[in-house]
C-alpha cells in the first residue's frame, strides 16, 4: 500500500498545506484531536515533501518535513541521546529497496533484523536511577522533551522499581489498550469531560494532563534500553555492544513490559523474505490485538550494524517502519437506524457518510445498545472516528468532540417498537420489543429454517414471507402442520416444490435437540451454546426442569445468563409443547444427562463428564476452506463433528487451543497458532483423525 500524495499546485497551496500540517501535528502531539486522520496527514506531508523537492529554494521554516514530531512538540528536558523518528516504507518492494540501501551503507548485508510491532501510542523515555523510576520524558522535538513524571504510577508495565538497582533509560511507547480506552472515556464522561477520539489521543492527553481529579491507567511497551551518564562503565559498555533483541530480553528481565508476552512478540529474522513473512503474520493478527499498531518496525539487530549505518537528523538509518494501512478515519454520523432482530432485540446502527478504510467503503457501524450511545455522547451530525480492521464489523471509536459546530442533534431513541409499534422492554441494556420473537416472525423463522439450525431446504426468506403473509404460519410449530393443499394454494408453488418442501420439513423433525434449541432463538444461546446445553441435559424435558443453578453448570453459562435462559425457556413452553406435539425430536443423540435436571439433587457442582473419542480433551479451531471429505461441511457442521468426536470447538485461537485445522486461505488464526506453537493440521489429516464420526 502506498499512501497517495496530496497534490500541491502552487506556492499558496504549499503555504496552506504547511499551516494545516503544523496545526494537525500540534494537535496530535498535544493530545488534542486533529482534523486530519493519520492517513490524511501522511498524504499531506508527502505532498509537501514532493513540492519541496521541486522547489528547494522555497521551503518554509515551519515545514514539518525532516523534523521529529513534525516540529510540533516541545519540551525542556534534554535527551542524552536523540529520540528519533522513523522513516516509512509502504510495500515489500520499498522494504527490499531499503535493505539494499542499508547493505550499501554498511558494506554488507545486515547480519540479522529484529521485527516488532509499531505500537500506536507516544514515545517516552523512562529514567531509572539505581533501579528506581525517577523521571518520565516525552520525545518532544527529539533533542528535548517534556517532563511527565507526574504520570509515574499510572503506566502499567513501567515498574517503579527494577529487578536490579541499575541506572538506565528505558524507551518505549505509552498507549491505551482497548479496555483502558473505554474505561478512560467513561471516567472522563463521568467528570463532564469530552471523550477522546481514539486510544492514541487518550494516551497523549492523559500523559500530559497534570492535576486531574482522576487517574486512568495506561500501558507501556519498551523498545529500547540505553545507558545514562551515571550508568557504571561496565554496564554502559555492555549495553552499547548488545544486539537489540538482547536488550529487549534484558529489559524484560529487569521487569519492564515488552511485546514478548503479546500475540505479536518481537522476533529476529535473517533475510528480507523472513522479515516480510513476519510482517504478514503481524498484519494478520492486527485486528485481534488488544492495542493499536500502525505498522511493523524493522531494525538491524546487531549493535555493530547499527553503528555502521548511523542516523540522520530525523531518523536512524538502521531502522524502518513498515506502515500498515490506516484502520481509522474521521467521517460523519448521518443517522441512526433501529433494526429489530429475530429475537425482538431493537439494535441501533450508525449510518455514516461513506468513507474508505483499507480498501472498503464503510457506510454502517455497530452501536451495540442505547446506553452505549448515551455513554459516548454521540450526536447526529457528529464527526466520528471510525475503526475497521480485518473482518471485524466497523465501530465508532468516539465522536471528535472539538469538531462540533453546535448544529449536532440529539439521537432520538424510539418510544415504541419501530417494527410493530408495540411497547419496548428497556429493563436490560439491549432493548427488546415486547412482542419478542413474534415481532419479526419472518426473521425468526428464516433463522430457524437456516442451514445451521433445522436446515429446511426450500424455506428461504421469500418463502417464509409468503407463508406468514398468507396467515399459514404464526409460529415455528405451525411449519410442521402445513398441508399439501395449503402450500399448493400459494403463488409459485408447483407440485414438485411443494413435495420437496414437505419432505424437508418432515426431515427437520428429526434434527438433534441442539439444533431445535438453537432454532428457538433463546437469547444468549447461539449454535455452540445450544450444543453444550443439549449435550449436558440430553433431553428437552431435562432442560426445562433445570433451574438457574442447574443451568449454570453448563460451561460458559454464568450467573447472569442462567436466569435469563431459564426465564425465556419458560416463556417458550407453549411453543415447545406444540413442537413436541407436532413430532419434533426433543433429544440429543449420544448424550447422557448430567447434573440435577433429572432430579439428582446431590450431584451439584459437577460439570459435563469428559467424553471419549479421538478428540477427547482437545480444543479445536477450524479456519480456512475445508476440502476432501470435509468440503461440504459448514463451519457449524465442523464444530458439531468436533464435539461428536469428543472435542471442544472454539472459534478463536488461544493458549488453550490444542489443534488448529487450517484449510486453504487460512489467515490470522493460522498465524496465531504458529506464533503460539500450536499444532496445525490439514483438513485431510483431520478427516482421517475423526473418520468414524463423519456422517
Ligand atoms: S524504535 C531510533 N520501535 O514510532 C528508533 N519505535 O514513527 C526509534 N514506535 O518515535 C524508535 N513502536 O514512538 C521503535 N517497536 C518500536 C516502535 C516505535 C512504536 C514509535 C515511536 C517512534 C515512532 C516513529
Amino acid at each position: 500500500m502506498t499512501t497517495p500524495v496530496a497534490v500541491i499546485v502552487d506556492a499558496a497551496a504549499y503555504a496552506q498545506a504547511v499551516e494545516d500540517a503544523v496545526k494537525a501535528s500540534a494537535a496530535y502531539y498535544a493530545g488534542g484531536t486533529s482534523v486530519l486522520d493519520d492517513d490524511a496527514y501522511d498524504r499531506l506531508v508527502r505532498g509537501i515533501a514532493a513540492w519541496e523537492a521541486d522547489h528547494p529554494d522555497e521551503v518554509l521554516p515551519d515545514s514539518p518535513t525532516g523534523k521529529v514530531a513534525g516540529g510540533a512538540a516541545e519540551g525542556d528536558v534534554p535527551h542524552t541521546v536523540a529520540m528519533l523518528s522513523l522513516d516509512n516504507v509502504f510495500s515489500p518492494e520499498e522494504f527490499t529497496a531499503w535493505t539494499a540501501s542499508l547493505a550499501r551503507r554498511i558494506g554488507h548485508e545486515a547480519e540479522r533484523f529484529s521485527v516488532e510491532p509499531k505500537l500506536d501510542g507516544l514515545a517516552i523515555a523512562a529514567r531509572y536511577t539505581r533501579g528506581r523510576l525517577t523521571r518520565l520524558i516525552t520525545r518532544g522535538d527529539g533533542t528535548a522533551g517534556e517532563d511527565v513524571s507526574h504520570a509515574i504510577g499510572t503506566v502499567e508495565g513501567l515498574p517503579r522499581e527494577l529487578v536490579e538497582p541499575v541506572t538506565v533509560e528505558v524507551r518505549g511507547e505509552v498507549l491505551m489498550t482497548t479496555d483502558q480506552f473505554e474505561h478512560a472515556n467513561e471516567v472522563r464522561a463521568a467528570h463532564g469531560g469530552q471523550p477522546f477520539a481514539n486510544p492514541r489521543n487518550a494516551a497523549a492527553g492523559t500523559l500530559r494532563a497534570k492535576d486531574r481529579a482522576y487517574t486512568v491507567p495506561m500501558t507501556f511497551f519498551g523498545y529500547g534500553l540505553l545507558p545514562l551518564p551515571d550508568t557504571d562503565a561496565a554496564l554502559t559498555a555492555r549495553l552499547g555492544e548488545s544486539a537489540h533483541s538482547a536488550l529487549m530480553t534484558q529489559a524484560a528481565e529487569l521487569g519492564v513490559n515488552t511485546t514478548a508476552r503479546t500475540a505479536v512478540p518481537g522476533v529476529t529474522a535473517e533475510t528480507a523474505e523472513q522479515v516480510l513473512a513476519r510482517v504478514e503474520e503481524i498484519a494478520a493478527l492486527r485486528a485481534e490485538l488488544p492495542f493499536g499498531i500502525d505498522g511493523i518496525v524493522i531494525k538491524a539487530d546487531l549493535a555493530a550494524d547499527q553503528r555502521a549505518a548511523g542516523s540522520g537528523s530525523r531518523a536512524p538509518r538502521w531502522a524502518i517502519a513498515y506502515k500498515l494501512p490506516a484502520v481509522e478515519k474521521i467521517t460523519r454520523l448521518l443517522e441512526v437506524e433501529w433494526n429489530v432482530g429475530r429475537t425482538g432485540i431493537i439494535a441501533p446502527r450508525a449510518v455514516l457518510e461513506p468513507v474508505e478504510i483499507d480498501g472498503s467503503t464503510i457506510t454502517y457501524a455497530t452501536l451495540h445498545n442505547p446506553a452505549d450511545i448515551t455513554r459516548r455522547d454521540l450526536r447526529l451530525g457528529d464527526h466520528v472516528m471510525v475503526h475497521r480492521a480485518g473482518d471485524v464489523i466497523p465501530r465508532i471509536e468516539a465522536p471528535v468532540a472539538h469538531l462540533r459546530t453546535g448544529d449536532e442533534q440529539a439521537i432520538v431513541f424510539p418510544e415504541v417498537c419501530p417494527r410493530c409499534g408495540a411497547g419496548i422492554d428497556t429493563s436490560e441494556q439491549r432493548w427488546r420489543c415486547e412482542n419478542g420473537r413474534n415481532c419479526h416472525l419472518v426473521a425468526a423463522l428464516s433463522y430457524a429454517a437456516g442451514r445451521d439450525q433445522l436446515d429446511i431446504e426450500g424455506l428461504g426468506h421469500t418463502r417464509v414471507i409468503q407463508l406468514v403473509e398468507a396467515g399459514l404460519v404464526a409460529d415455528l410449530a405451525d411449519l410442521f402442520t402445513l398441508t399439501r393443499d395449503q402450500l399448493l394454494d400459494l403463488e409459485r408453488m408447483g407440485e414438485t416444490s411443494t413435495d420437496n418442501l414437505l419432505t424437508a420439513i418432515s426431515a427437520a423433525k428429526g434434527q438433534p435437540l441442539s439444533r431445535v434449541l438453537c432454532a428457538l432463538g433463546v437469547r444468549g444461546t447461539g449454535r455452540s451454546m445450544s450444543r453444550r446445553i443439549a449435550r449436558y441435559f440430553a433431553t428437552m424435558d431435562n432442560i426445562r426442569a433445570a433451574d438457574a443453578e442447574a443451568m449454570q453448570r453448563v460451561e460458559g453459562i454464568g450467573t447472569e445468563k442462567a436466569p435469563s435462559i431459564v426465564a425465556e425457556l419458560s416463556d417458550l413452553a407453549p411453543l415447545i409443547d406444540k413442537l413436541a406435539a407436532a413430532g419434533v425430536n426433543m433429544t440429543e443423540p449420544g448424550a447422557t444427562p448430567q447434573g440435577t435436571a433429572a432430579g439428582d439433587a446431590d450431584s451439584g457442582g459437577e460439570t459435563a463428564e469428559p467424553m471419549g473419542g479421538p478428540l477427547a480433551g482437545m480444543t479445536v479451531v477450524v479456519t480456512g476452506a475445508m476440502t476432501g471429505a470435509l468440503e461440504k461441511l459448514s463451519r457449524n457442521q465442523m464444530n458439531e463433528l468436533i464435539e461428536r468426536a469428543g472435542g471442544r470447538a472454539s472459534s478463536s485461537v488461544s493458549k488453550k487451543t490444542t489443534l488448529v485445522v487450517a484449510g486453504e486461505g487460512a489467515g490470522s488464526k493460522r498465524a496465531k497458532a504458529e506464533t503460539l506453537g500450536i499444532r496445525l493440521g490439514t483438513p485431510d489429516e483431520f478427516a482421517t483423525l475423526v473418520a468414524d464420526f463423519i456422517d
